[in-house]
């Protein structure tokens, strides 16, 4: 046996990981510091969301709220709108909350111990862990889709995934494995290890550190492993849209609800348990807007998919020239009347954004 293989073969998990990781890291901008401001920025930004797509809107984020105190001085609407096109915007308005409580309740300081930094709205246990660890080196494993793939086919761990009961499994294996003194090179080099090496389908294991002990290239389970059983039931909805014009006048609607999109801007919508066409509608609720607009453009069918739900949505622009008829729709549906030019400075779901980008020339 030569030594570079004793070497190798004698080296902790953690110890190859991180070695593997220099290597192979990607140079990203949160990775350049460890101000709790910036880690908690990017890590809720990247929830959900892949790197290339959430890198310009961290920068744009950094940029408009360079520490905690200018996010805490924010609007919500303002927020919203930066926001726009990453989806899950409930992230959005808890960073507010959030960042208000570290300016009032932590004098502007993050805490570093994961318990408090748990107690701050929007922040879970994997956020808590990424800023306990990469800002404070606290030796707190984070858990992501990521960690589980990485130990369940490296360690062959077959727990369904699907369910938390199942995590404390993963944890206890991840806390056997951070170390003490590099507990931020650890999280950050696992969770990169399964976005670039051990990826979901087709993993690289012929060139992988870990290929001669790794339970599912031994067993050739990578297809198998991690178990996720339970599939996410989607909820379907039909959502019937009214953009009522008059002149350069539009109404619009804040979303105020315990519902998706809440304090962004859409139009009067019906929503139906079916799908539903123009003639239909005007029969039921819609009967009073006929009575007073004219139909101008029905859009197409818009399929718009979201993690627990999809939206089929048509949009149907009314034009209503007389400005009684127009108040009375106004007042009658409690909308607000904004300039058809000031559109495009409200927040709007991407949904509403894929709707005015692709249908309203008339408006323009
Ligand atoms: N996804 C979530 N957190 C990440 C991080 N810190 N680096 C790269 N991708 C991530």
């Amino acid at each position: 046996m030569n030594t570079e293989f004793q070497i190798n073969l004698s080296k902790t998990f953690s110890d190859t990981l991180i070695n593997w990781y220099e290597i192979n890291k990607r140079d990203l901008p949160w990775r350049d510091t460890n101000d709790p401001y910036v880690i908690w920025l990017s890590e809720i930004i990247l929830q959900q969301t892949r790197v290339q797509q959430g890198l310009p809107y961290f920068n744009k984020f950094l940029k408009a709220f360079p520490d905690v105190q200018s996010f805490a001085n924010a609007n919500e609407q303002e927020l919203l709108k930066l926001w726009q096109g990453l989806g899950y915007y409930s992230r959005a308005r808890n960073m507010l909350v959030c960042a208000k409580e570290v300016v009032n309740e932590y004098n502007g300081e993050f805490p570093s111990d994961f318990n408090n930094l748990l107690k701050l709205k929007g922040i879970g246990k994997y956020t808590a862990a990424a800023i306990a660890s990469f800002s404070f080196k606290q030796p707190v494993p984070v858990l992501d889709g990521n960690v589980f793939r990485v130990l369940s086919r490296i360690y062959g761990i077959e727990d369904d995934i699907s369910e938390t009961s199942n995590h404390i499994k993963f944890r206890s294996k991840a806390e056997s494995l951070i170390p003490n003194n590099a507990p931020d090179m650890f999280n950050q080099a696992i969770m990169e290890f399964g976005a670039l090496q051990c990826v979901p389908k087709s993993p690289h294991c012929d060139i992988c550190v870990f290929k001669a002990k790794c339970f599912a290239n031994r067993h050739n389970l990578q297809d198998v492993l991690p178990v996720k059983k339970k599939k996410i039931k989607k909820r379907i909805r039909y959502f019937n849209y009214f953009a009522i014009v008059h002149k350069d006048t539009i109404l619009v609607k804040e979303r105020k609800s315990k519902d998706i999109w809440k304090g962004m801007y859409d139009f009067l919508l019906f929503e139906a348990e079916l799908e539903q066409n123009f003639e239909g509608l005007i029969k039921g609720d819609a009967k009073f807007l006929s009575d007073l607009g004219n139909l101008v453009t029905s859009s197409s069918n818009f399929k718009h998919i979201l993690t627990h739900q999809t939206i089929f949505a048509k949009f149907f622009m009314l034009a209503v020239d007389n400005r009684e008829g127009f108040n009375v729709i106004k007042t009658k549906f409690e909308l607000e009347e904004i300039k058809v030019i000031e559109l495009d400075s409200l927040p709007v779901s991407r949904l509403m954004d894929k709707y005015l980008k692709k249908e309203t020339n008339y408006l323009t």
